[in-house]
């Protein structure tokens, strides 16, 4: 429950990106996957959303490191009068949100994840709704995968015969984990950070009619079948099977939609094949993803943590390659702090 001292209410929300291994592309109706998806929660890679509110008449202000920004700040205000429309109570306060992300723009991290998701769980808390169900709810009418940031580890979003409690509307564990996977790495290896050619929402547009879309999302379901029986064996072989398969056949869609888009750039190609050799010659337990864009995450077993940064940090020191990288690793769920009694 939000606490006001002398009127006002000051907490954060730090809710994580995720990266997803099988991929949500093409969406129907209000926001719903036309095949469901899974993904990883990151930890280091984060929107930090400060949340202050006071007594007042349903004034929203949506602040990126401290001041208004367009483009952002729509969605933002779109996904207020959602929450606010279904929870009328909050408009006896003036909300002011102040949000910052953790890692640079252009990374290759998807900021409208953690940025929806932090969002959703911040307003509900000052509805008292703290039910994951429904923040991830909310968390997917401000961006899709946003749905997900709200789980811990791994989650799945979308409606899978597989998972009794699965749904289209929101997100939820995936809890069959073998040890194998539990605490993944995700090396995030940087090779541009040019602003994508392409919105998520635009591409998502393109499976609306792709020539392969129905085939793309049968696919989808099956490679999800063969991840979670893996992710239950610990099975890697599996694992990367599936992963990296479902990377290439979203830059598939994206390279033969009407538009094409190549969002790969030839940094992309060349690190898969010296990724794919080395990892294969080394039986490291490691698999590649993309995300819309050009950088690449090398998810590994926690175990493998030193010996894959230790090939990326040569790869780049030795200039065989250019790019910059972002370490990061499998953890929690968006969370609430109460910041009032820092305040005081
Ligand atoms: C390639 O969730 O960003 O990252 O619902 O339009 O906000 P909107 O799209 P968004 O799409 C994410 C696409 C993806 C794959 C994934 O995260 O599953």
């Amino acid at each position: 429950m939000v606490r006001f001292t002398k009127g006002v209410a000051l907490f954060e929300v730090s809710a994580p990106s995720n990266i997803a291994l099988i991929k949500y592309w093409g969406k129907t109706g209000n926001q719903l996957p036309c095949n469901p998806s899974l993904s990883m929660t990151l930890t280091h890679a984060k929107t930090l959303s400060q949340f202050k509110v006071q007594i007042g008449s349903g004034k929203f202000t949506f602040l990126l490191e401290g001041s208004e920004r367009i483009g952002f700040d729509s969605k933002a205000h779109r996904l207020w009068e959602k929450i606010a429309e279904s929870y009328p109570a909050l408009l006896k306060y003036d909300v002011v949100v102040d949000s910052r992300n953790t890692f640079p723009h252009g990374a290759g991290i998807a900021s409208s994840a953690s940025g929806m998701a932090a969002l959703a769980q911040g307003l509900l808390a000052l509805a008292d709704v703290t039910d994951k169900k429904v923040v991830s709810d909310f968390a997917r009418q401000g961006s899709g995968s946003a749905c997900r940031s709200v789980f811990d580890q791994f989650a799945l979003w979308g409606k899978s015969e597989h998972l009794p409690h699965s749904s289209d509307l929101y997100a939820c564990d995936v809890s069959n984990i073998h040890a194998e996977f539990v605490n993944m790495g995700d090396a995030i290896v940087i090779v541009s950070s040019r602003e994508k050619s392409v919105s998520s929402t635009a591409g998502h547009e393109l499976m609306n009619h792709h020539p392969y879309a129905k085939r793309r999302f049968e696919v989808a379901r099956e490679n999800l079948a063969i991840l979670l029986a893996a992710l239950e064996k610990g099975d890697w072989e599996g694992l990367i099977d599936v992963c990296e398969r479902e990377a290439l056949e979203l830059h598939s869609m994206m390279m033969t939609g009407r538009p094409s888009y190549t969002l790969m750039t030839p940094a992309t190609l060349d690190f898969i094949i010296r990724f794919r050799s080395w990892r294969d010659e080394n039986k490291v337990k490691a698999a590649f993803t993309l995300d819309a864009g050009p950088n690449i995450h090398v998810l590994h077993a926690h175990s493998e943590k030193e010996r894959v940064e230790a090939w990326l940090n040569e790869l780049i020191s030795e200039k065989k390659f250019e790019a910059r990288l972002l370490f990061d690793v499998a953890g929690l769920g968006a969370q609430t702090i109460d910041l009032s009694e820092a305040q005081q």
